[in-house]
């Protein structure tokens, strides 16, 4: 990938801005949701909501650690943008009859989980474990995800909707790779040491009880919605080819870490992974949901309403 010039970046991002009251949400369509689709079309779109939460959630903490202030910037407007996905989302399941008023789609628990790792600790990690999850999660989650959408839905504002949601996921996969490869600059022994220490922190361990199973949930979940798990695949393979295509972005250990962590994923005769693993997702099953604390107050400023 080429120099990102995070300036022209900044502006592109400004020039680009849309909002909920650009589209008619009353227009016809919305019909064209075959009743056998309708359920499974409800659960995805509440896991993608969330999803989108947790992107908002995720640009926050980095703002706050952007190394200039364009980047600081950047990062503000993405976790706008994120947020502006998920009441659009919101807008849609509403205009489908899946969600009234001002009712909040349920998480699954993993995603609640992960929520709730977000809130507490995604402010103690530094840049380097942040800048680098992030992209995996916007090429797998948030970037597949829609894309698979638009394949089976035929509301034609649907696609409207996604074409603009699409339009921003590329400018922040573009960001995304960027740093990671700027993360990845610097003496090797110096990464080196950085990512040992950081690893060793008993928080991001909690991270990682909540990341794999998410990843784990979110496959069974689009085998469910009659979609080809490869597909999510391909999208871990994206990370892959677009993080490693400078020996700057291949020298971030974190990177490494990623990338081994998504052939595990991608493997599923890996039982000494996956065993553990979706174990782990069925018994996330039997956390009784009062157990969990309330969400966090930044879900509130969620609304499909297009004043907002
Ligand atoms: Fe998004
Ligand atoms: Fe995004």
């Amino acid at each position: 990938m080429p120099q990102l010039d995070l300036e022209k970046t900044l502006q592109r991002i400004k020039d680009n801005q849309w909002s909920l009251a650009d589209f008619d949400w009353d227009a016809p369509g919305a019909e064209n949701i075959p009743e056998e689709q309708w359920h499974k079309l409800k659960a995805f779109m509440a896991d993608l909501t969330w999803i989108e939460h947790i992107g908002a959630r995720g640009f926050a903490a980095m703002a706050k650690k952007a190394p200039n202030d364009t980047l600081k910037q950047i990062y503000e407007w993405f976790h706008a943008e994120e947020q502006r996905h998920a009441n659009a989302e919101l807008a849609l399941m509403r205009r489908w009859g899946m969600i009234k008023d001002d009712e909040l789609p349920e998480p699954n628990i993993n995603l609640r989980i992960t929520i709730e790792w977000l809130d507490k600790f995604s402010d103690d990690m530094p840049l380097n474990v942040l800048g680098s999850v992030i992209p995996m999660l916007e090429v797998t989650l948030d970037g597949a995800l829609c894309k698979f959408l638009l394949e089976e839905v035929k509301d034609p504002m649907c696609h409207e909707v996604f074409a603009k949601i699409n339009a921003d996921e590329a400018r922040h996969l573009g960001v995304d790779f960027h740093v990671l490869e700027m993360l990845g600059h610097g003496p090797k022994y110096r990464i080196a040491l950085e990512t040992l220490a950081t690893a060793m922190n008993p928080k991001l361990m909690l991270g990682i009880f909540a990341y794999f199973p998410l990843l784990n949930r979110m496959r069974d979940n689009i085998v469910k919605m009659g979609l080809k798990e490869e597909r999510l695949y391909e999208a871990m393979a994206k990370f892959k080819k677009y993080g490693g295509a400078t020996p700057e972005g291949r020298a971030n250990p974190w990177y490494q870490l990623m990338v081994m962590h998504g052939g595990w994923v991608i493997d599923r005769k890996n039982k000494l992974y996956h065993g553990p693993v979706d174990a782990m997702v069925k018994m996330s099953d039997y956390i009784p949901t009062w157990l969990m604390p309330d969400v966090p107050s930044w879900v509130n400023k969620l609304t499909w309403r297009p004043f907002a």
